[in-house]
């Protein structure tokens, strides 16, 4: 089968990877891939945004399957689009990305279908977000409708800080947000479920914490993901009922009684209080860097899940995981995620180990002359599993070091959490 990836970070490396295990992989081209995509795919480099180019390619490669990795392009609607080519892609279409492309359009779904969410309110009107503002508790949350690249929320300890932050979503600081949501603060601990989802069924597709804040600790701004662990300790199976009866099932319904049955990679972002989950966000794709740990634990063929899943047959399929601990320590360019340095040599990357148990999954490199360079914020994604987590602490770590890059820097304290409960 010949199959491509499109996108050029952790996540599309590490759908590369596990679809490169497979033996009925004949082809695999990533668009526009990475240097690390590079060694096991073809990269072609095209504008995410030119679907008509990617059209050709895809014809011109003879593509049986698209996975699309990031979120923008299905935003865009590129399922839509190749569909209506009569290409086999994965992914929500334009409509059903509504879920993650507007927030607005997410919290008035929970709220209609009754899936347990923080409470809210949407506002386009300034004076009306402030009165809002004033009868709320502290801290509150404040969030821009749109996509804006994992910067759109801020939690705001005073009335005067959510009010400057609303006013400057309002004024347009994200071109994709005219509007803004308010919501209450929740607390709890955080848990990334993932879904693969067809339009007859879905199947689990793995659990995840994710450590968003980009100090030591889980303090400063948010980024991207400064590194996961998967399995979630915090999972269990009263509370994976609930996830499913609560929240993953009344949203497919929704999709279906609104006319768009959803289809691709589901993945909810929740907040966990008292083993009972609340939804904070969705997001139409896998998680990065959750996926790198992911499809390291995955023992299924993903060729063959992906071709069931686009042939609506996933309830035909069993997916099966490996009973092991798995973590991935993101290494990113020093500034990030502020402004970051660009165009500095990574070294000494060939004297890490490459086994089954650990790999080094590429996001912003690219290759010149045989030697690599950074060129994005979060830059390598250094992957092990072991019999437990500490055990896959230690050797991500231990990778880590092999590598000589002045202009990076990451976290010292992934899985910190469940690490403390895993030695008591
Ligand atoms: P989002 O982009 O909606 O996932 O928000 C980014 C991060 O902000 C989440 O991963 C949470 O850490 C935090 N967050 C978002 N909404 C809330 C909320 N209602 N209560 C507490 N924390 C939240
Ligand atoms: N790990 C966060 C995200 O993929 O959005």
């Amino acid at each position: 089968m010949n199959i491509a990836v499109l996108g050029s970070g952790g996540r599309e490396h590490a759908l590369c990877y596990k679809l490169k295990l497979s033996k009925k992989l004949d082809k695999l081209i990533c668009i526009p891939g990475n240097a690390g995509t590079q060694n096991i795919a073809i990269n072609i480099n095209v504008d995410l945004k030119n679907f008509d180019n990617i059209y050709q390619i895809l014809t011109k490669e003879k593509i049986d399957i698209v996975i699309v990795g990031p979120e923008q392009p299905l935003v865009d609607g590129i399922v839509d689009y190749l569909e209506q080519k009569k290409i086999r892609v994965f992914g929500p279409n334009k409509f059903a990305s509504q879920l993650e492309g507007s927030k607005g359009f997410m919290k008035n779904l929970c709220k209609k279908f009754k899936v347990p969410t923080a409470s809210f309110g949407i506002f386009n009107d300034f004076d009306k977000a402030k009165n809002f503002i004033n009868l709320s508790n502290m801290p509150i949350v404040v969030k821009a409708d749109g996509l804006a690249a994992g910067k759109g929320v801020t939690i705001c300890n005073s009335i005067d800080e959510a009010k400057k932050n609303v006013k400057e979503i309002l004024d347009g600081k994200f071109k994709s947000s005219k509007k803004v949501v308010l919501e209450e603060f929740l607390e709890g601990e955080e848990l990334s479920y993932f879904a693969i989802v067809d339009k007859n069924s879905y199947r689990f597709f793995g659990s995840a914490q994710d450590h968003k804040k980009v100090g030591e600790g889980d303090v400063g701004p948010n980024t991207g993901g400064m590194g996961a662990y998967s399995p979630a300790k915090i999972l269990n199976n009263e509370l994976e009922n609930k996830i499913k009866k609560k929240i993953i099932e009344p949203t497919l319904a929704a999709m279906k009684e609104l006319g768009h049955p959803y289809k691709g990679f589901l993945y909810a972002g929740l907040m966990i209080k008292n083993n009972e989950p609340f939804l904070i966000e969705y997001n139409i794709r896998m998680g990065d860097p959750e996926c790198q740990v992911l499809m390291m634990r995955l023992d299924s063929d993903l060729v063959d899940v992906i071709d069931l899943a686009t042939k609506n047959l996933l309830k035909n399929s069993k997916i099966n995981w490996k009973n092991n601990s798995c973590m991935t320590v993101v290494l990113c360019a020093k500034g990030y995620p502020e402004k970051y340095i660009k165009d500095s040599e990574i070294k000494n990357l060939s004297s890490a180990i490459i086994d089954k148990s650990n790999q080094i999954f590429h996001a912003g490199t690219y290759k010149k002359k045989d030697k690599i360079f950074s060129n994005g914020g979060r830059v390598l994604n250094i992957t092990s599993s072991g019999k437990n987590l500490v055990s896959a602490r230690d050797s991500s770590y231990a990778n880590l070091k092999k590598i000589n890059w002045v202009d990076g820097f990451f976290r010292k304290d992934i899985g910190w959490r469940a690490i403390k409960n895993e030695n008591n």
